[in-house]
C-alpha cells in the first residue's frame, strides 16, 4: 500500500492538553499506591480502629475516643506489661510495606506520655519472616501531645515488611498519628508520591491530570461523595471515608479499603504542577452514582455544591487574602495553581443531571467566565441517552463533554471514524475514560487483560482521536493504576506491587502518542481516503511547529506483514532519515508482568528516505511511530 502525508499542509491545532491521565483511587491507586504513606490507618480512624494493626497483647491496649469540636480524636494507649516482655503495636501496611534496602524512611509519631518516666520507643522494620531489617530508638517523649520525627535506613529489601513500635520502660504512651514515608518521594515533596509510580506518569508527559475520579466523585450515596474541602488542611484533620470500591459486590472485595485523603486536592494540584499537566478536578453535582442509589440533592438545596465549585476555584487561583487562597498559601503554595478546567459530575445523565449542572455552571460562569466547564455524558458513549445529552447541551454553558467507553477490541477497531462526523466549531470532546476490554478470564495473572490485542486496538482507535483534534481536546485511558494484590477493576494502565511497577503495552501506546503529539494535524490518505481500517491499516500524522518534526502513527492490525510506502509530500529535501519506534507482537494475548515487564516494549530503528518516500515493512499486528524532520 501507499499512503500520503501532506507534510506542508498543517491543519487543525492539537490542544496541548490532548493526551492526559485519569486518576481515581480505585485498585489501591492512592492509599497503598502512589500516595507514599506506608502505614495503613495511621490515625486509627478506620471504623475498626485497629484495622491494619497487629496488637499481640490486645487486652492491654485501649483505643480512646475523645470527642472535641464534634470530631473524633482517637488515640491508642500502649502500656508496658507486668512481665519483662515489651508491649508493641505493629502496622501491616497495605498488603505489607515495600521497603528498599539502603533507602531512608521518615517516621512521624504523634504521641505523649500518659504514665511513667524516661520512656522510649524501639522502632523496627521487620521483613516477612519477622526479622528486623532496620532499628532505631526514639526518646525524649513528653506528657504533651507533639509530633516526633526520626529518619532511619533499611538494611534489606522486603515487599511485605511491617513497622513495629515497642515501648521501653514502665508506664504508657498514647499515639494519635503514626506515619512512615520513604524520604525519597517524587520531586522530594513532603507528604509526597511514590517515586517510581509518579515517574511513570511523568514518562507520559501528560497534558492534564483528571482527579479524583470516577465513581468516587459520586459515592454510593451523597454522604459518601467526594468533598474536596474535607481533603485539604492538616493531615490529621482530614475525615476518612470508606472507599466507594470497597464493596462486596466487586468480584474482588477489599474490605480494608478506605480513603484517608492524605492525597487530597492540594496534593493533586501539586502533582499536576510537578507533572507539567493542567489540573482537571471533577466535582460532585448533587447526584450520587445513578448505578447505585442515584440519590439527588433537591434543586433548592444545591447551594453547597455550587459553593464547593466556586470555593475550589478560589482555592486554586484566588488571592492569598481570600479565605481559600489563604489556605492554599498556608499549605505551602502561595502562587496560584492556574486552574482552567472544572468538571461538573462524573457519569451522570438525564434531565436531573442537566438541571443540577445548569445551576452550578451559571454560578461559575458568572464569577469565573474564563473557566472551562466539563459535563458528564453518562456511562457509555453511545445510544439514546447519549444523543439526548448532546442535543440538550447545545446552547448551554458548557465547553467539553466527557465521554466514557469501555468496549471490546472490535469496537475500538471499528470506531476509528467516530469523531469524523461530529459537528465542528461547537462543544469539544473530552474522551475522559476509555479502555479496550478483552475477556480473558482464564488467565489468572492480574495483568493479563492488558494484552497486546487491547493495546493494538487502542492504538488504531487513537488515530481517529488525533485526526479529529479539532473536536477532541482531551483523552485519557482509565483506570490508571492497580495493585496486583488489591485490584477491583481491570484492565489498568500501570500495575504495581509494593516494590515494583510495570508499564502495560497500553501504557506504551499512550506514551508514543503523548510524547509525539505535535501542534497540528497533517492530512493522511490512501487513494484519496482517510486511513481508518482499509486493508487493516490505520494512520494519522501531526507536525510539531516548534521543532519542525513530523510524527506519523501507523497501525497494521492484520496477521500479515505489509509493505507500506509513505509519501511525505512537501517534505524539505533535508529529511533523509526517519526514526522508527515499533510495538509489535504475533501473540495477541501476550502481556507484561511485574517479573517480565519487557515482553512488549517499544523497539527503536531507523530507515532512509528516498526523496520524499519512505518504504516500511510493517510487522503483523504492529504499531509504528515514524518521526522525520519536516
Ligand atoms: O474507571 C473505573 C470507573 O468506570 C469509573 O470510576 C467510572 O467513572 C466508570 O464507570
Amino acid at each position: 500500500s501507499t499512503i500520503t502525508v501532506q507534510a506542508n499542509k498543517p491543519g487543525a491545532e492539537i490542544s496541548p492538553t490532548m493526551w492526559g491521565v485519569f486518576f481515581e483511587d480505585i485498585n489501591f491507586a492512592a492509599d497503598g499506591g502512589i500516595y507514599a504513606e506506608l502505614v495503613k490507618n495511621r490515625s486509627f480512624k478506620f471504623p475498626d480502629p485497629l484495622m491494619g494493626w497487629k496488637v499481640p497483647f490486645r487486652d492491654s491496649i485501649r483505643v480512646i475516643n475523645s470527642r472535641i469540636d464534634e470530631k473524633d480524636h482517637r488515640y491508642l494507649r500502649l502500656p508496658s506489661l507486668k512481665s519483662t516482655q515489651l508491649n508493641y503495636i505493629q502496622n501491616q501496611g497495605f498488603r505489607g510495606m515495600g521497603i528498599h534496602g539502603g533507602e531512608s524512611y521518615r517516621l512521624v509519631l504523634g504521641s505523649r506520655v500518659a504514665e511513667g518516666n524516661n520512656l522510649s520507643l524501639l522502632v523496627e522494620l521487620l521483613n516477612e519472616n519477622g526479622d528486623p531489617i532496620s532499628k532505631t530508638q526514639l526518646s525524649g517523649l513528653t506528657t504533651n501531645w507533639d509530633k516526633k520525627e526520626v529518619v532511619f535506613e533499611a538494611t534489606a529489601t522486603s515487599a511485605k515488611a511491617n513497622l513495629r513500635i515497642s515501648l521501653q520502660g514502665k508506664g504508657a504512651v498514647d499515639f494519635n498519628y503514626v506515619s512512615l514515608f520513604p524520604v525519597n518521594t517524587f520531586k522530594n515533596r513532603p507528604n509526597g508520591m511514590r517515586a517510581d509510580l509518579a515517574e511513570l506518569l511523568n514518562g507520559l508527559n501528560p497534558g492534564f491530570l483528571r482527579f479524583p475520579g470516577g465513581c468516587i466523585v459520586e459515592g454510593h450515596h451523597l454522604d459518601l461523595r467526594y468533598q474536596w474541602k474535607k481533603t485539604v488542611g492538616d493531615l490529621d484533620e482530614r475525615e476518612l471515608i470508606i472507599n466507594r470500591w470497597n464493596t462486596e459486590f466487586m468480584h474482588r472485595h477489599t474490605p480494608d479499603y478506605y480513603q484517608s485523603f492524605g492525597l487530597g486536592f492540594f496534593e493533586y494540584f501539586v502533582l499536576s504542577e510537578d507533572l507539567g499537566a493542567e489540573p482537571l478536578p471533577i466535582l460532585n453535582c448533587g447526584m450520587a452514582c445513578q448505578y447505585n442509589t442515584g440519590e439527588l440533592a433537591p434543586l433548592d438545596e444545591m447551594e453547597v455544591y455550587i459553593q464547593d465549585a466556586l470555593d475550589l476555584i478560589e482555592f486554586a487561583n484566588g488571592d492569598t487574602s481570600s479565605k481559600w487562597g489563604k489556605l492554599r498559601a498556608d499549605m505551602g503554595h502561595p502562587e496560584p495553581f492556574n486552574l482552567k478546567y472544572v468538571g461538573i459530575g462524573n457519569e451522570q445523565w438525564g434531565h436531573q443531571y442537566l438541571e443540577r449542572y445548569d445551576l452550578i455552571a451559571a454560578a461559575v460562569r458568572a464569577k469565573y467566565p474564563d473557566i472551562q466547564l466539563v459535563t458528564g455524558s453518562g456511562p457509555s458513549a453511545d445510544g439514546d441517552r447519549f444523543d439526548y445529552l448532546w442535543k440538550e447541551l447545545k446552547g448551554r454553558q458548557a465547553d467539553l463533554v466527557d465521554e466514557h467507553y469501555y468496549k471490546d477490541p472490535n469496537w475500538f477497531f471499528n470506531n476509528a471514524r467516530r469523531y469524523d462526523s461530529y459537528e465542528r466549531g461547537g462543544l469539544k470532546v473530552f474522551a475522559g475514560e476509555y479502555a479496550s476490554h478483552v475477556r480473558n478470564e482464564n488467565i489468572k495473572e492480574a495483568t493479563s487483560s492488558n494484552c497486546w490485542l487491547a493495546a493494538l486496538s487502542e492504538a488504531a482507535y487513537m488515530t481517529g482521536l488525533e485526526r479529529n483534534a479539532d473536536v477532541v481536546h482531551m483523552a485519557s485511558y482509565a483506570p490508571l493504576f492497580a495493585h496486583v494484590d488489591a485490584w477491583q477493576w481491570r484492565p489498568d494502565l500501570i500495575w504495581f506491587d509494593n516494590l515494583k511497577a510495570v508499564a502495560t503495552p497500553n501504557y506504551y501506546v499512550q506514551q508514543l502518542y503523548s510524547t509525539h503529539s505535535g501542534t497540528n494535524v497533517l492530512p493522511v490518505s490512501a487513494d484519496g481516503e482517510i486511513v481508518a481500517g482499509q486493508d487493516s491499516l490505520y494512520a494519522s500524522a501531526s507536525l510539531d511547529k516548534n521543532t519542525g518534526r513530523i510524527y506519523l502513527k501507523v497501525v497494521n492490525a492484520s496477521k500479515e506483514a505489509k509493505e507500506l510506502v509513505v509519501n511525505f509530500t512537501g517534505l524539505k529535501p533535508a529529511a533523509k532519515e526517519a526514526l522508527l519506534t515499533e510495538l509489535a507482537e504475533n501473540d495477541l494475548t501476550k502481556f507484561n508482568t511485574l517479573d517480565q515487564p519487557e515482553n512488549i516494549i517499544p523497539q527503536k530503528d531507523k530507515a532512509a528516505l528516498k526523496g520524499t518516500k519512505l518504504s516500511l515493512m510493517l510487522k503483523p499486528q504492529s504499531f509504528v511511530l515514524v518521526d522525520v524532520a519536516g
